[in-house]
């Protein structure tokens, strides 16, 4: 598709912007403070669609609630990555038939990766009769309009079209107070790896254009965020659809050029698509945190390429390699899946030989979940839930071992770290993070938050360190 189709015309926004106002004046002549109900599930980028979803409410007049039994409006900004993600949006919807009984008014809606997917669509219409509207990610620009609609025809309302997506700015957004910021720098994926949906669900890869981005960096800095991180699905092929020769080291020397005290990371790598400049790059910009979630699902060739990975054991263990080279104090995480369709268990075992050989600093662990649509899932899959459960286990001891041992090695350092809200643990009632994005607990004031400081790290375990402001 060409660029002009696929950036949302500032004419559309602009009528988006209106129904937003119409809804505001319907409230407000009825006299009504109409509250929402935001529930996001999944990744980080559903978070940050959450964000505009909730930007777009607040210009519309409401305001937030956790307690669904007095908003006007639910919305469940959903998760489709694995059938256990589905079965809780299923069980809250369930649950809301109670709410909407109460009070017959109350709109439910339903929208993010599983509203995308026809199999939901088709059972919210049939069964879950309750629910007033349903869109996926890429109608998530025309929120506004979706629910003037069922406000008008008081009939359900679907927008859930196969569609490519566009690439909409200037949307409103409502974020989290803190040091934390997302910024989504392009939408969709082109991997199609075999067991994923998210490329069914959020269309085609998309970049937005550099300088929107920086723009919008720049005023978080600006706004005092002090730890942004960078969203895509595949984030080393940010600027390949854009044919500018512009890429994602590109961007990131430009936004270390932003000045200011902060950090900027960026989540997730595809190991196909990383390449030695992108290290280089993260090494010598002062404000890219050496930290890398490069996810490698499989330490198994043979798997990999069932997987359509499109590289090998061998070639993401260089890339870690070449990045240590440049960054020696590299934090390094990743994500996992086990239990593959057809996977043996000496390939399971290959996964763990590179979770060893590699020393994760901490790593995501999944079971093979089939989601149906996607090739994977047709493959013939013999090997009982309980052995991959053994497997798995497995996994989890080792790393979770190298976890406890990497973080021990913290113990008597002194290491810097953003102080980012506050814990649950009396003894250490501030959260921190260090420029890797470890957990560190800390004693000290709540007046810190928001502040990078020395703190000398005095214990640890496998999930945290703890320690002391020096
Ligand atoms: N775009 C990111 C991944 C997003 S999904 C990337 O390619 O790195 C996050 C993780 O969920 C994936 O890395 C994978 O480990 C896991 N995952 C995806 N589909 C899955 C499935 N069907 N079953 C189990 N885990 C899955
Ligand atoms: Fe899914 Fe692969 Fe795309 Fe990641 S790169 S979102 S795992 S298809
Ligand atoms: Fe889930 Fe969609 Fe993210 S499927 S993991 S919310 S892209």
């Amino acid at each position: 598709m060409k660029r002009e189709e696929i950036v949302v015309p500032e004419g559309e926004i602009a009528r988006q912007r209106d129904f937003q106002k119409k809804i505001r004046t319907m409230f407000q002549s009825r006299g009504a403070h109409p509250l929402a109900r935001v529930e996001t599930f999944g990744c980080q980028q559903n978070v940050a669609d959450g964000q505009r979803l909730m930007g777009m409410l607040e210009e519309m007049g409401f305001a937030f609630t956790e307690d669904a039994g007095e908003a006007n409006l639910v919305l469940l900004n959903t998760c489709a990555i694995r059938e256990h993600a589905e079965q809780r949006v299923f069980g809250n919807l369930g649950i809301l038939t109670h709410s909407k009984k109460e009070n017959p008014e109350q709109v439910i809606v339903l929208c993010g990766c599983m509203a995308q997917e026809e199999r939901v669509a088709k059972r919210v219409r049939e069964s879950y009769r309750h629910v007033d509207l349903v869109f996926g990610p890429q109608a998530l620009w025309r929120f506004p309009e979706l629910l003037w609609q069922v406000y008008e025809t008081k009939k359900r309302v679907f927008s859930i079209a196969d569609e490519h997506g566009g690439i909409a700015e200037g949307l409103p957004v409502v974020r989290e107070r803190g040091v934390k910021a997302w910024v989504s720098i392009m939408y969709g994926c082109n991997n199609f790896c075999s067991y994923c949906i998210v490329p069914y669900v959020r269309g085609r890869e998309r970049s937005r254009e550099s300088a929107a981005v920086l723009a919008e960096v720049r005023e978080l800095v600006e706004a005092g965020y002090k730890d942004i991180t960078l969203l895509g699905q595949n984030v080393n092929s940010y600027g390949n659809d854009l044919d500018t020769g512009y890429h994602f080291p590109d961007l990131l020397e430009d936004i270390d050029k932003i000045p200011g005290d902060y950090w900027v990371r960026f989540m997730s790598s595809h190991p196909k698509d990383a390449t030695p400049r992108l290290f280089d790059v993260m090494a010598k910009c002062p404000h890219v945190a050496e930290q890398l979630h490069l996810p490698f699902q499989s330490g198994n060739d043979r798997v990999l390429g069932e997987m359509n990975r499109r590289y090998t054991r061998g070639t993401y263990l260089e890339l870690i390699h070449y990045a240590r080279s440049v960054m020696p104090g590299l934090v390094v995480t990743s994500d996992v899946i086990i239990g593959f369709p057809g996977e043996t268990e000496a390939e399971a075992m290959d996964t763990v030989s590179l979770v060893e050989e590699v020393g994760f600093d901490a790593l995501f662990t999944f079971i093979y979940s089939p989601r149906p649509g996607t090739k994977a899932a047709e493959l013939p899959d013999p090997v009982p839930r309980e052995e991959k459960q053994k497997w798995f286990d497995h996994l989890l001891e080792v790393q979770n071992a190298r976890s406890a041992e990497i973080h021990a090695g913290y113990v008597g350092k002194t290491v810097r770290v953003l102080v980012d809200g506050e814990s649950e643990d009396g003894d250490y009632p501030l959260s921190s993070r260090t420029e890797g994005n470890r957990l560190v607990r800390l004693k000290g004031d709540k007046s810190l938050i928001g502040r990078f400081l020395d703190v000398k790290i005095t214990g640890s375990n496998t999930w945290a360190l703890y320690g002391e402001a020096v």
